[in-house]
C-alpha cells in the first residue's frame, strides 16, 4: 500500500513511524515533510493547506489512504477534497472541523448538549466585549473564536488586563480573522489532561492520556508555546474519572455532533481540567495533539493503519485498540528564544550512541546534507519504560546526545506528574 501524510513536524513524524510498522506498507509520502522526516517517508514540498495541489499529488500518485493530521487544512476541507477525488482519507470533514475550527460553535455545542465547560459569553461586537469585560467576574478568560496556532487564549486577571486582551484580538487583530469573535469564559483551575480519541462516528475509543507542557519555561513560566514536552500516561486521569468523562463528555460530544449533522470520523481531542467540580472541556482539537502523538502513538499496540482505516468506513467498534501500559516522555528541544524570536540554520549533531525516537519538527538540509535548524521547536526525543520517571530520566540522558547551538529545552517535563504520583 501507498500512503498519503500531509503535515510536516513532530506528529506526522509519529504518525508516520507508527504507520510503517504494518508490513503491507510500502511507500509514504509526506506533504511537505520535512528534511528529518524524509528519513522514514517520501517529502515532496507542497504546503499542506495548498488542497487542490494535494488532491492532484495523491491521485497521480494513485494513493491507497491519505492522513490528514494537521488543523488548517482539516479546517479547510483537505479531508472533503480527497475523498471526492477518490481517495479513501483519515480525518474530519470540514463541517466537523469546525469543532476546532470555531470556539464560538464548540462552546455553544457543548452549551446545547449539557457537556461540562467553563460558562462563557461570545461576542462579534467589540463594544458589546468591552462593555463585559467591565464587571464580568475575574480572572476571565478571552479566547478568539478560530484558529490561532494554540496562541489566541489570553488570561486576565485585572480588568486592564481584559480590556488589553480584547484590544489585542478583536481591534488588533492579532490573530487576523480568527479574531473577528470572541469567546469570554469563566477561569478554571485544575490539572489539565489530553485525551485523544479514535472515532468513526458512532464508536469512540479513547487513546492512552497524556498531559501537555505548554509554557516556554520550567515551573509553568513564559509565553505559551506549541508545546515543549509531554508524558504519558496523565497520573491526574484515573479510571474513575475516565469512566466518568466517557459518560459526560465523550460520547455526549460524539452524538451531539452526529445529531447535528456533523458527523465526526478522525481523531477528537479533548483538553480537559479536571476541577473540584469535576472535568471540564477546556477545547476540542479536530486532530493528534503535538506533542501528545508523540507519545501516545509510541504506546499503541495495535496497527495504527488498521484502525485509521476502521474510522474512516465506520467499523471501529470491530477494530482492536490496544495500548501498552508502560509510559513515555517527549522532550522537546527548541531554538532558544521561541516562541518569540530566534535563530536557525545551526548544524544538529547526534551522538552514535543515540538509542532514543527522534521526531524531527523545525529542520532542514543544510549545504552538505546534513541536518540544520529551521524552526522553533527542532525536534522531540521520546522514551519508553515500564515506569514514568524512568521514560523521564532516559528521555533526558538521551536528548543530551544532541546537539545545536541555541539549543533550549524545559528541565521539568513531567515532574507535575510525578508529584501527582508520589501523592
Ligand atoms: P486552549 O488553546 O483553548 O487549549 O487554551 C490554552 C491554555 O489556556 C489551556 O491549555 C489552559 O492552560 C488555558 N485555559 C484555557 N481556557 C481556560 C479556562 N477557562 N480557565 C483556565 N485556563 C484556561
Ligand atoms: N498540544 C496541543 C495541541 O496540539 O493543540
Amino acid at each position: 500500500m501507498d500512503l498519503l501524510v500531509v503535515g510536516g513536524g513532530g506528529r506526522e513524524h509519529a504518525v508516520i513511524k507508527a504507520l510503517r510498522k504494518n508490513p503491507e506498507v510500502k511507500t509514504i509520502y509526506c506533504l511537505p515533510g520535512n528534511a528529518g522526516i524524509a528519513q522514514d517517508a517520501t517529502c515532496v514540498p507542497i504546503g499542506a493547506k495548498d488542497l487542490r495541489r494535494i488532491a492532484d499529488f495523491a491521485v497521480e500518485k494513485k494513493v491507497d489512504f491519505a492522513v490528514v493530521t494537521p488543523d488548517d487544512p482539516l479546517v479547510l476541507g483537505a479531508v472533503d477534497l480527497l475523498e471526492k477525488a477518490g481517495i479513501p482519507c483519515f480525518g474530519p470533514r470540514r463541517n466537523a472541523a469546525i469543532i476546532e475550527g470555531s470556539k464560538v460553535f464548540s462552546k455553544h455545542l457543548m452549551q446545547t448538549y449539557g457537556i461540562p465547560t467553563a460558562s462563557f459569553e461570545t461576542f462579534d461586537s467589540r463594544e458589546k466585549a468591552y462593555a463585559y469585560v467591565a464587571s464580568c467576574p475575574l480572572p476571565c478568560v478571552i479566547k478568539a473564536d478560530g484558529l490561532a496556532l494554540g496562541k489566541g487564549v489570553l488570561i486576565a486577571r485585572t480588568r486592564e488586563e481584559a480590556r488589553d486582551a480584547v484590544r489585542t484580538i478583536m481591534e488588533n487583530r492579532k490573530f487576523g480573522d480568527s479574531g473577528k469573535r470572541v469567546v469570554i469564559e469563566e477561569f478554571l483551575e485544575g490539572p489539565e489532561v489530553s485525551v485523544l480519541s479514535f472515532t468513526d462516528g458512532t464508536t469512540v475509543v479513547p487513546m492512552v492520556s497524556s498531559m501537555d507542557h505548554k509554557r516556554a519555561l520550567d515551573g509553568d513560566q513564559g509565553l505559551n508555546t506549541g508545546g515543549m514536552g509531554t508524558i504519558a500516561p496523565n497520573p491526574y486521569y484515573t479510571p474513575e474519572i475516565a469512566d466518568e468523562c466517557m459518560r459526560t463528555i465523550f460520547l455526549p460530544t460524539i452524538r451531539a455532533m452526529k445529531k447535528e449533522g456533523r458527523e465526526f470520523r478522525g481523531c477528537l481531542y479533548f483538553g480537559l481540567m479536571l476541577t473540584a467540580e469535576g472535568p471540564r472541556v477546556i477545547e476540542y482539537n479536530c486532530r493528534f495533539g503535538d506533542p501528545e502523538a508523540q507519545v501516545v502513538l509510541p504506546l499503541l499496540e495495535s496497527d495504527l493503519l488498521t484502525i485509521l482505516q476502521a474510522c474512516r468506513d465506520g467499523t471501529l467498534a470491530d477494530t482492536e485498540v490496544r495500548f501498552s501500559s508502560r509510559s513515555a516522555c517527549c522532550v522537546i528541544l527548541a531554538s532558544r528564544g521561541y516562541p518569540a524570536s530566534y535563530e536557525k540554520g545551526f548544524p544538529i549533531q547526534i551522538d552514535s550512541s543515540l538509542s532514543a525516537s527522534v521526531l524531527y519538527a523545525g529542520v532542514a538540509s543544510g549545504a552538505d546534507g546534513s541536518l540544520v535548524t529551521n524552526g522553533g521547536r527542532v525536534l522531540g526525543v521520546v522514551e519508553t519504560a515500564d515506569t514514568l520517571p524512568e521514560a523521564i530520566r532516559k528521555a533526558y540522558s538521551q536528548a543530551e546526545k544532541i546537539h545545536f547551538s541555541n539549543a533550549y529545552c524545559r528541565k521539568d517535563i513531567g515532574a507535575r506528574a510525578l508529584k501527582a504520583l508520589q501523592k
